[in-house]
């Protein structure tokens, strides 16, 4: 939201913004030493990975797990422990009636202090939070303390003041932070009520398009023509909001974006603006992988812009509170949004994490993440909880039943629903948690999802977690084994999507349980990235230390697995996709499956010219349903391709991949997001076939304005520095992330060549 003084222009486009705070000093030490840094900051990404960061010794009930034992890498072997300090000056000018600090989120537990007296404290490291300052004129010391405990986390949380803040100034009357509350009952219509600090004789709102003005009104009842906000049409409007002081005189004016949607979940499934569709969502960590947990709003938009290529359209943001910038960038690239809030609650999943806090400030963060972020319309749901140890008995019942009237207190939507994933069961069926929540949601197992639906008043049920399969990129291993506990001495997963957890299962059969159940209203697929941390399933083993869940890798690169959530999910365009790659020196003669990821019902495939049979999806049978699959193909150098074909039986569409020859040279292939470019460099032989063996180091050089930012290979096992500008390729492919203006790069190889081969 932006805020403005009374006497700043009163376009809509000429909105002069808070100020925002990005430079600081920072300390390490306590204050012994500082460097100058830019907010959002993660002081930890730059570290070097090392087990000692993290070691811990721990049983992890979710996993199943009966005995403690010793694990590395759990939340990402970097520095992220300890404490931080931050400070700068600010000023507040004369005139100003109101002063506040607004944190998007600092990790972790807070203290804020102005010229060395405490003035805030927040204790949830992923929420926002307002600290006000006394509106005297004159220049304050802010300083922000952040304490990062030992295991506090499950996960990578990053640390340090990793989301934007800003100083807001006012007149004494004026809108609250987060003081506006809109919604729309139907699609003409707009309500709106403002919260004012001071006395206001009046409050007026306008809706604009550009600079059009479309509606206003002084009762909070906005009517008009709008377009709705959907994920395919995220149509967005400019909602104003005039504050009069008790002499009748302007003296605030605020203006956000808003989108005009309607939600319903009810027998018949989840609709939005009256039409019935089922979430093909992604569950996303917060972390941006080598930018650490540094919010950066040009990395996200690159993860959006990959997964809507996929056909995704819903983020849950897991297992915390979303910042406000991504809702905003949700908000305008037309993602649906589960907003989550917490991890665990009383009962403890790490020795020290929120269940430190959760009496104490549950109600107070519940509050800030509704009041943040319900004006969003890609918010379309409420998250209180992720697989919450409580939800198995009468505690969890009732503070189920608490947190969920608690979000619906500070939504004026009465139709945006609340969740909390469960996972224990059938404990959360019988405690009545399932049949309590707004949206029965299921983390996995499959086999409950009846029992929910029958379970339940609504009539739906949700995948708020599916699959948690396991892969790494370009990697395959022989024979193709589909497994629950999967181990390779190279700490890798295969490719070939057939590694899960004792508790997850594969794609496929989420689809079927979906496919066989027309009540189910879709999932969010663990997870759309990989991230920093959890190295499941090599949590006891070195160096492992980012997870293998990813439809992307850590860097961004599509895994296999992506072209299979893009054959059932993007309906708009043909996907036909082949693996694994065919450079398998000193594998002929030996079988080597191939398998199709296509939205087509059929293909026939080729080896060297030579037809290994056509081959149709099974209904049937757990892996041919939504694959083609050819189990007996005898690998020989030379080309695989194949043909796919349409209902009617015509050839719609081919795929070849070729052997690749020596590594010769390096493609590149770019991609914009603001200030960032972001540079895929691939290692190709003469022929431009991608050489996938490739493992040497390749150097990233930038010229003119173009800085080198970080570099990541996806490799979970790599221990090379984010931010030094060489890393070794995985499988022959890395990405450098550049930032400024221009093209002026090169990424070449470290060394000759010679020899590498595949
Ligand atoms: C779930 C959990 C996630 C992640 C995932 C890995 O149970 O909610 O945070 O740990 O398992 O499969």
């Amino acid at each position: 939201m932006k805020f403005l003084l009374a006497f700043a222009a009163a376009a809509p486009g000429d909105a002069a913004e808070t100020r925002e705070l990005s430079e600081w000093r920072f300390s390490r030490d306590g204050g012994k030493s500082w460097v100058t840094v830019t907010v959002p900051h993660d002081w930890a990404i730059a570290g070097e990975f090392d087990m000692k960061h993290d070691l811990q010794k721990v049983k992890i009930l979710e996993n199943g797990e009966e005995k403690e034992s010793l694990k590395s890498g759990r939340t990402g072997a970097l520095p992220w422990i300890g404490r931080g300090i931050y400070s700068r000056k600010v000023t507040v000018p004369e005139g100003v009636g109101y002063a506040a600090l607004v944190f998007d989120g600092v990790m972790g537990e807070s203290e804020v202090f102005a010229d060395g007296a405490k003035v805030g404290e927040w204790k949830c490291g992923y929420n926002a939070f307002v600290v006000e300052l006394p509106a005297v004129p004159g220049e304050r010391e802010i300083t922000v303390k952040a304490l990062n405990r030992p295991q506090s986390s499950r996960w990578y949380p990053g640390a340090g003041i990793y989301r934007r803040v800003k100083l807001v100034l006012g007149g004494a009357t004026g809108l609250k932070v987060w003081g506006n509350a809109v919604w729309s009952p139907d699609l003409e219509t707009v309500k709106v009520t403002s919260e004012c600090r001071g006395r206001p004789s009046k409050t007026v709102h306008r809706i604009f398009d550009g600079k059009r003005e479309l509606a206003s009104s002084s009762t909070g009842v906005l009517k008009g023509r709008f377009e709705p906000w959907s994920p395919e049409s995220p149509r967005l409007y400019t909602l104003v909001t005039e504050v009069y002081d008790d002499a009748g005189v302007l003296a605030d004016r605020a203006e956000e974006k808003i989108g005009v949607r309607t939600l319903e979940y009810g027998r018949d499934g989840f609709k939005l603006n009256g039409v019935k569709r089922k979430f093909k969502g992604v569950c996303l960590h917060h972390d941006l992988g080598p930018l650490g947990a540094a919010f950066d709003g040009d990395a996200f938009r690159r993860q959006l812009a990959l997964l809507k290529e996929m056909g995704c359209d819903s983020i849950r943001t897991a297992h915390n509170m979303p910042c406000e910038e991504q809702l905003e960038i949700c908000d305008e690239m037309g993602f649906m949004v589960m907003a989550e809030s917490f991890d665990s609650w009383r009962r403890a999943k790490c020795r020290n994490g929120y269940n430190l806090h959760f009496d104490g400030w549950w109600k107070r963060d519940i509050e800030n993440l509704v009041r943040k972020c319900r004006n969003h319309p890609s918010v379309v749901m409420w998250s209180i909880g992720n697989e919450i140890t409580e939800q198995i008995d009468a505690e969890g019942l009732k503070l189920s039943r608490e947190l969920q009237d608690w979000c619906h207190r500070f939504d004026p939507d009465p139709e945006r629903k609340v969740t909390q994933g469960l996972s224990w069961m059938p404990q959360a069926i019988r405690s009545g948690v399932t049949a309590a929540m707004d949206v029965p949601a299921v983390t996995y197992r499959l086999p409950f999802y009846k029992a929910m639906y029958e379970a339940s008043p609504h009539g739906f049920v949700l995948g708020a977690e599916t699959a948690s399969t396991l892969s790494s990129r370009d990697e395959y291993f022989f024979p193709v084994e589909i497994t629950d506990s999967p181990y390779h001495a190279n700490l890798q997963c295969s490719s070939y999507d057939v590694e899960y957890c004792s508790w997850s299962n594969l794609p496929d059969d989420d689809w079927a349980v979906q496919d066989d159940n027309a009540w189910t209203i879709g999932e969010f697929v663990w997870t759309g990235f990989d991230y920093l941390g959890e190295p499941t399933p090599y949590d006891m083993q070195w160096p492992s230390r980012s997870s293998y869940f990813g439809i992307f890798d850590l860097a961004g690169l599509p895994k296999d697995r992506y072209w299979l959530y893009r054959s059932r999910w993007n309906t708009s365009s043909r996907t036909c996709h082949l693996l694994p790659h065919w450079t398998w020196p000193g594998r002929e003669g030996k079988t080597t499956p191939v398998y199709c990821y296509t939205d087509c019902p059929e293909a026939e495939l080729f080896v060297n010219g030579r037809s290994q049979g056509r081959r149709r999806k099974d209904p049937s049978s757990r892996l041919d349903r939504y694959r083609l699959r050819w189990n007996e193909v005898v690998y020989e150098p030379g080309e695989l391709k194949v043909v796919a074909y349409g209902a009617d039986g015509r050839a719609v569409a081919e795929r070849t991949v070729r052997t690749a020859g020596r590594a010769a040279k390096i493609e590149l292939e770019k991609r914009r997001f603001g200030k960032l470019l972001f540079v895929t460099a691939t290692v190709v032989d003469a022929d431009g076939n991608h050489v996938p063996g490739y493992d040497g180091v390749l150097t990233v050089k930038t010229g003119g304005s173009l800085r080198f930012k970080a570099v990541c290979n996806g490799d979970a096992t790599s221990l090379e520095s984010f931010v030094k500008p060489e890393m070794k390729a995985f499988h022959g492919r890395l990405v450098a992330i550049l930032e400024g203006e221009g093209e002026e790069f090169s990424i070449m190889f470290k060394t000759v060549t010679r020899d590498k081969g595949h």
